[in-house]
């Protein structure tokens, strides 16, 4: 990774569907090295999504892992755009860019290492090109079982007050902060156990460059094209 690292969140997510294949492509022509997604488990298939229910981003209703894989690959998610599963962003992304998962829903941790052991295996990605995150640290713990080469970031609405309630086990990597939980004391601390830190969502370079200067590792912007040069042209072929 970089010294400061830019993750283009859920693809270029300002600009684009988010979650998308077409926002993962905005994000790689807009130069991303690291793009961050968000996963649920549908009929134990790992699709890119963020929220539990399907009513916002698209027209479809319903707890997303709750409704059939066909009927959730069937909703529009803006543009004409489909559902992707994490395999098909995989495939896009493979060899062009590091990729942060986000397990944000439940049971997402052993269909993801699956996906990713055959991956890994086939040797279409290696670990230092991945970097699998959660709000959630038992996901963390059980993904951190199966597969503990692969790196761990555990993600915060708020500043954890004690750096004890960071999840044990091994693999742990960043601490991935709201950018008001974030501070100098915070970012020293973690610093001191080894951490990274990376503070989400951050679209104004001005913040990022604050963040920074108080030694922040990088952040999560729905706006890669602010922060980054540009690789090639857009719109995607
Ligand atoms: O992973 C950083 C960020 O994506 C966490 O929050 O709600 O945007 O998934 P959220
Ligand atoms: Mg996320």
């Amino acid at each position: 990774m970089n010294a400061f690292t830019v993750f283009a969140h859920r693809g270029a997510a300002g600009t684009e569907p988010e979650n998308t294949l077409r926002s993962f492509r905005k994000a790689l022509a807009c130069g991303a090295e690291w793009v961050e997604l968000d996963v649920h488990s549908v009929e134990g298939v790992p699709v890119v999504f963020h929220d539990n229910r399907l009513n916002r981003r698209t027209k479809g209703s319903g707890v997303i892992s709750r409704r059939p894989l066909e009927y959730v690959l069937s909703l529009d998610a803006g543009l004409g755009e489909r559902i992707p599963l994490l395999d098909e962003v995989l495939s896009l992304l493979s060899g062009k860019a590091g990729v942060n998962i986000e397990l944000k829903g439940r049971r997402t941790a052993e269909p993801v290492a699956a996906l990713l052991a055959d991956r890994l295996s086939g040797g279409a990605w290696t670990p230092e090109h991945l970097l699998v995150s959660s709000f959630d640290p038992a996901e963390l713990s059980r993904f951190s079982r199966l597969m503990p080469q692969i790196r761990l970031g555990a993600l915060f609405r708020k500043a954890p007050a004690d750096m004890g309630a960071v999840p044990p086990g091994q693999g742990l990597f960043s601490l991935h902060l709201h950018k008001r939980a974030v501070s100098a004391e915070i970012v020293d601390r973690a610093h001191g156990r080894g951490l990274r830190v990376f503070v989400y969502t951050v679209n104004d370079p001005a913040d990022a460059a604050r963040l920074k200067n108080m030694g922040v590792d990088g952040v999560f912007t729905d706006f890669p094209e602010r922060f980054l040069p540009s690789r090639d042209g857009f719109p995607p072929t």
